[in-house]
């Protein structure tokens, strides 16, 4: 089974590494030119969320790299893990070398398909969603952390044979598949949840700083709910989502859920505490905020925190909250 990566950015080398280890051939494919640094391979330093106790672990992962594609090679799978605006620049590339693979896209999406559409046929690709996240030190190091649990889903919901396969090549890696029937829906959820947690941290000056404040979670998801509504608004039916409950409980029940959740799941925890791509989060938060924005939603908490969005650093300490929210 040979499985290409795009990239070696922080899901893609976590993912890659898991599978490799797992037996699963694996390389990963980098823009020309940038192959040889990765040469020496890439130390990962994983705080592993699939043991029962999770432990951290430090493995140098000596990688698969190639600069170069053909339609000719042999791959089974594509997975594309990039920025979710990066996305349209990875759609050449692949219309160019796709040959007899199918794509995973494993990424974030709000945009929708459009794009791909016009590029790939449908029975080219599908989507899925990583449980994994972290961001790479000053001196090359990953630092990044793994749950046990990997969304997939085609997008007209059926299990197809290549979903099938999919997901024993995860269950390889010791991964927990949670297929999904409606995975646009899901990936839409999931972001703008995360559009609001992101809102909130830029508040508090860092995810710890948020985490460790029940007043600052209390307005990720004021926020949250929020973007929900956009979500709503777009035709989702978003109750139906369990990663979206603790939204419409009663807000500080909510916050308080969240924090303590937070404190037992440390590999949840450096996912977000790692995950420092201002870059990406400010584009998340935006995004919806831009789509609310196009529907005439009004979003007052999510809106209030776009001044922090815009002007601090998650990695900033935190600031002194303003008394000048709205009421929730
Ligand atoms: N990091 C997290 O904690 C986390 C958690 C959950 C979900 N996600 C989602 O997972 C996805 C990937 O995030 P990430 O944090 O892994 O991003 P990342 O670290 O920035 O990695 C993106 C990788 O894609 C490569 N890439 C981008 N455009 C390319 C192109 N046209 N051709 C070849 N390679 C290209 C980049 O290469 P260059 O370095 O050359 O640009 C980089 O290696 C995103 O959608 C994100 O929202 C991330």
């Amino acid at each position: 089974m040979r499985v290409l990566m795009f990239g070696t950015g922080v899901i893609g080398t976590v993912y890659g590494c898991a599978l490799a280890k797992a037996g699963v051939d694996v390389t990963h494919y980098v823009r020309p030119g940038k192959n040889q640094p990765l040469e020496e391979g890439v130390s990962v330093r994983l705080l592993d969320g699939r043991l029962k106790r999770p432990q951290e672990t430090s493995v140098l992962y000596k990688l698969k790299v190639v600069d170069s594609l053909s339609p000719l090679d042999d791959y089974e799978f594509f997975v594309v893990s990039v920025r979710h605006y990066q996305l349209e620049s990875v759609l050449p590339v692949l219309k160019d070398n796709i040959g007899k693979a199918d794509v995973l896209f494993f990424n974030s999406n709000w945009a929708g398909f459009e794009a791909i559409d016009r590029i790939l046929p449908r029975a080219k690709y599908l989507w899925g969603f990583p449980v994994a996240g972290g961001g790479y030190t000053a001196n090359g190091e990953l630092n990044a952390a793994l749950l046990e649990e990997v969304r997939l889903g085609e997008l007209d919901g059926r299990t197809t044979p290549r979903l099938e396969l999919l997901k024993e090549i995860f269950e390889q890696a010791s991964l927990k598949v949670d297929i999904q029937k409606n995975i646009q829906h899901w990936l839409w959820v999931h972001f703008a949840i995360n559009s609001g947690v992101i809102g909130a941290a830029f508040e508090a000056g860092g995810a710890t700083q948020l985490l460790n404040s029940v007043p600052r979670l209390l307005d990720a998801i004021l926020a949250g709910r929020e973007a929900l509504e956009v979500c709503k608004a777009r035709g989702v039916d978003v109750q139906a989502f369990d990663d979206a409950k603790a939204f419409y409980q009663p807000s500080w029940l909510g916050a308080t859920a969240v924090w303590l959740m937070m404190k037992l799941n440390k590999p949840a925890r450096k996912i977000m505490e790692t995950h420092t791509a201002e870059d990406e989060l400010r584009e998340i938060y935006r995004d919806v905020l831009k789509t609310g924005d196009a529907l005439g939603l009004a979003m007052p908490h999510y809106r209030a925190l776009k001044e922090y969005v815009e002007s601090s650093s998650i990695k900033a300490q935190g600031r002194t909250k303003p008394n000048a929210h709205p009421t929730p």
